[in-house]
């Protein structure tokens, strides 16, 4: 099969830069252009700061193009490029993704922009996938993913709710210095402290939730930074509709991985959930579904955090539960999760080769 040609959005970025070291040798994708903002625009692929622990793809050739300019996805679009990956700030998603669009690239997003806009599904694969279909009648141009919090939250919390019914839940979070983005982690690393409070997160993972579960419900969310490098953690309680134990929950929970897992995809986990006696961000930050890489290449181990691990799971009361689950924010919450949803997005035929 012949790749696709894709481009990223965002050049120096954590996010902008997990999707281009995904890309790398993606054996669906093709990464053909890296879109700047002023700060990189023009300069060597090469010569543009690197943010991650592991190396730097190697692109030869490439320059960083402009943005914002109006002529990039023309022209690009002209020259083949069929995707673009977009790791761009909100505020300034809000005008370039739809001129992307407009050009007839489809844009895969992890900016909150375009979240819940009517005509662009907001998608986890494993939750409602087939909402990427759901455009409003035209091809898809547009599609976003979560917030990076929602997934640990929400993929337990819909195997759990298929299974027993949810009522109601509280989250409290603790969120990896990265959410925050590379300048933010820099000065919280510099400083040796950070502060807890992310405004404005509570709200969004509390819509979204709604929004791609399709349910409503009483809901009580509490966000928090932490002074941990990567990896999203949140500590659930949940109420449920019908009582069970939780070596019942334990099993739907594993039942519903087996159920809705794709093992079609370059970056499906083996296993969506992984459930533990004790979740330990520590040593399940790569989960990949079969097991936890304690040192993975997310270059080409493209499984490697991208599964949610489960544990810690109590039962205070018969129809409530207590859990802890963990994901990889700038993998699965945010590159890697992107990149899974245009291969699901290519596998339903949705994304046509030119
Ligand atoms: N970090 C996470 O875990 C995570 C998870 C889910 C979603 N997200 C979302 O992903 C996006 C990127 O987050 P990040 O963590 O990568 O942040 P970051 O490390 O702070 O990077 C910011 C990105 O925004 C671009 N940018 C900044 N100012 C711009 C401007 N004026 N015009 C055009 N582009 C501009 C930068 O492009 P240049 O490098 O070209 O300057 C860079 O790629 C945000 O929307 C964030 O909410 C992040």
């Amino acid at each position: 099969m012949q790749r696709l040609k894709v481009a990223v959005l965002g050049a120096g970025g954590l996010v902008a830069q997990r999707l281009q070291q995904r890309l790398s040798s993606h054996p669906w994708f093709s990464l053909e252009a890296v879109a700047g903002s002023p700060r990189f625009e023009g300069m060597a692929f090469a010569d543009v700061p690197w943010t991650l622990d592991e190396d730097r793809p190697a692109f030869p050739s490439m320059q960083v193009l402009d943005v914002l300019s109006h002529e990039t996805p023309k022209r690009l679009r002209s020259s083949g490029v069929r995707v673009a990956f977009s790791a761009l700030p909100s505020e300034q998603a809000i005008d370039i993704e739809p001129r992307w669009a407009e050009a007839g690239i489809v844009v895969f997003s992890n900016a909150s922009a375009y979240r819940g806009a009517t005509g662009i599904p907001l998608v986890v694969p494993e939750i409602n996938g087939k909402e990427l279909a759901n455009t409003g009648g035209g091809p898809l141009l547009h599609a976003c993913a979560t917030n990076c919090t929602l997934l640990p939250l929400a993929l337990p919390l819909a195997a759990l709710n298929e299974a027993f019914g949810l009522i109601a839940f509280t989250m409290r979070s603790e969120q990896g210095l990265s959410g925050g983005g590379h300048a933010y982690m820099q000065k919280a690393i510099a400083d040796g402290r950070v502060d807890p409070d992310i405004p404005g997160e509570a709200e969004k993972i509390g819509q979204e939730f709604d929004m791609v579960l399709d349910w409503t419900g009483s809901r009580v969310i509490d966000c928090a930074r932490v002074m941990r490098k990567d990896g999203h953690q949140v500590f659930v309680t949940a109420t449920f509709e019908r009582p069970f134990d939780p070596e019942e929950a334990r099993h739907a929970l594993q039942r519903w991985s087996d159920n809705n897992r794709f093992n079609n995809l370059p970056s499906s986990p083996h296993q969506p959930l992984m459930l533990v006696d004790c979740v330990d961000a520590g040593v399940h930050l790569f989960a990949d579904g079969k097991g936890y890489p304690g040192n993975p290449n997310p270059a080409v181990d493209l499984d490697a955090g991208m599964a949610i691990v489960v544990g810690n799971l109590e039962s205070p009361e018969p129809m409530v539960l207590q859990f802890q689950a963990l994901s990889h924010n700038t993998i699965r919450g945010a590159a890697g999760g992107l990149i899974f949803l245009a291969e699901l997005a290519l596998h339903m035929d949705l994304i046509e080769p030119n």
